[in-house]
């Protein structure tokens, strides 16, 4: 079976999608740092598939390292490459971090993924590389509009380095899957997502809410040119999100892409507001949630919610959890961690 590298693996979309590859059959090899994960989830990953992956605690920034770790590793046919940071007003605050973490990786990762036999590479990208979008929903077409923010621009620039390398490299094969707003948790509870520190992304900060650790949840704004005023995303289940990346990698790894380098919006399709993300919470949950209306957040847009036809009908994939489905697994794995 195909070996594969998944980086940042002990991560909350990485650990999913670790579990997914396990699913199918995969061998996992797991890289992770530990800067934004729990070495824990190494044996919630293997309670849950009855397997244990691989892994190695190792810091992709350092460039013999990595060479050392695909020396070690012989075989590998496919890598996901999840590690990076993620938290976009800390890369207001130290952009040098961001680039230094998120770029360098990939370059070293790229160098090594080069020599191998079979160059492929499934890249974690995001739906912020469209900024706000003009049309909605957002199809792989809409341009690519100058980056918010430092963690933003290393997606953007990212992208480029993977395309600009699979356009001198025929042999090399890459996916740049653009995320939606991933949400939820394994169904077990064993696996969800864990923010260091105060949440900064809307579901967790819903749920450690809920569950008292946090007093009250602020709406980022209600006077938003939307019908309830609130912003509008499109949440996606995370064990959705898993599943389509081990659709990406087997259509690399089976020669079924087009064109070497290809891109796909991983969303549902629909547009939620905040408003009605926390009353389908309320709704599975039986809670009643604690939130009050405040000012705006600066950087916020409107609106995103993606056009899922390239990634239904191209890739073969589509989501099949609801935003109900999502919050009740969040709340199962927020009240199974707090225990
Ligand atoms: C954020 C990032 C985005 C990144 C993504 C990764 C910003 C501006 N954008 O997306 O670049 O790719 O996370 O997960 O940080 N909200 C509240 N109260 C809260 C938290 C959020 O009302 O305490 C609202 C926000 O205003 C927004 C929605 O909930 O309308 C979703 O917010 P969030 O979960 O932070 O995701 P994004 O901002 O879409």
């Amino acid at each position: 079976m195909d070996k594969i590298l998944v980086t940042g693996g002990l991560g909350f979309i990485g650990s999913h999608t670790v579990v997914a590859l396990q699913d199918e059959g995969f061998e996992v090899i797991i890289v992770d740092d530990l800067s934004n994960s729990s070495i824990e989830n190494l044996d919630r990953i293997t309670s849950i598939t009855g397997k244990k992956p691989i892994f190695e605690e190792l810091d992709l920034r350092d460039k013999t390292k990595v060479q050392n770790l695909f020396k070690r590793h012989e075989g590998i046919t496919g890598v996901i490459h999840f590690a990076a940071s993620k938290a976009v007003g800390e890369s207001v605050e130290n952009p040098l971090k961001y680039y230094e973490n998120n770029l360098n990786s990939l370059i070293y990762l790229l160098q090594e993924i080069d020599k191998l036999p079979h160059s492929n590479i499934i890249f974690s990208s995001s739906c912020t590389v469209y900024g706000q979008a003009e049309k909605m929903p957002i199809t792989e077409n809409a341009p690519v509009q100058a980056a918010e923010s430092p963690y933003g621009n290393t997606k953007q620039i990212g992208e480029e380095i993977i395309q600009d390398v699979c356009k001198v490299k025929e042999g090399f094969k890459a996916i740049s899957l653009r995320y939606f707003n991933p949400v939820g948790a394994h169904e077990s509870a064993k696996i969800g997502e864990l923010p260091l520190g105060v949440p900064q992304n809307l579901v967790p900060f819903i749920t450690q809410t809920a569950i008292g650790l946090r007093e009250q949840l602020s709406v980022f704004g209600d006077d938003y040119p939307t019908p309830d005023g609130t912003c509008i995303r499109d949440y996606i289940h995370v064990v959705d999100l898993a599943k389509a990346h081990v659709v990406a990698l087997k259509r690399i790894l089976n020669n079924n892409n087009i064109t070497n380098y290809e891109t796909f919006n991983l969303g549902t399709g629909k547009g939620s507001s905040v408003l009605e993300v926390i009353q389908a919470f309320e709704r599975v949950s039986g809670e009643k949630l604690n939130y009050k209306i405040v000012g705006r957040r600066a950087g916020d847009i409107v609106s995103a919610y993606a056009d899922t036809e390239k990634a239904n009908k191209v890739l073969g994939w589509k989501a099949e959890l609801s935003l109900e489905d999502a919050m009740r697994s969040a709340w199962k794995w927020e009240q199974y961690i707090r225990e």
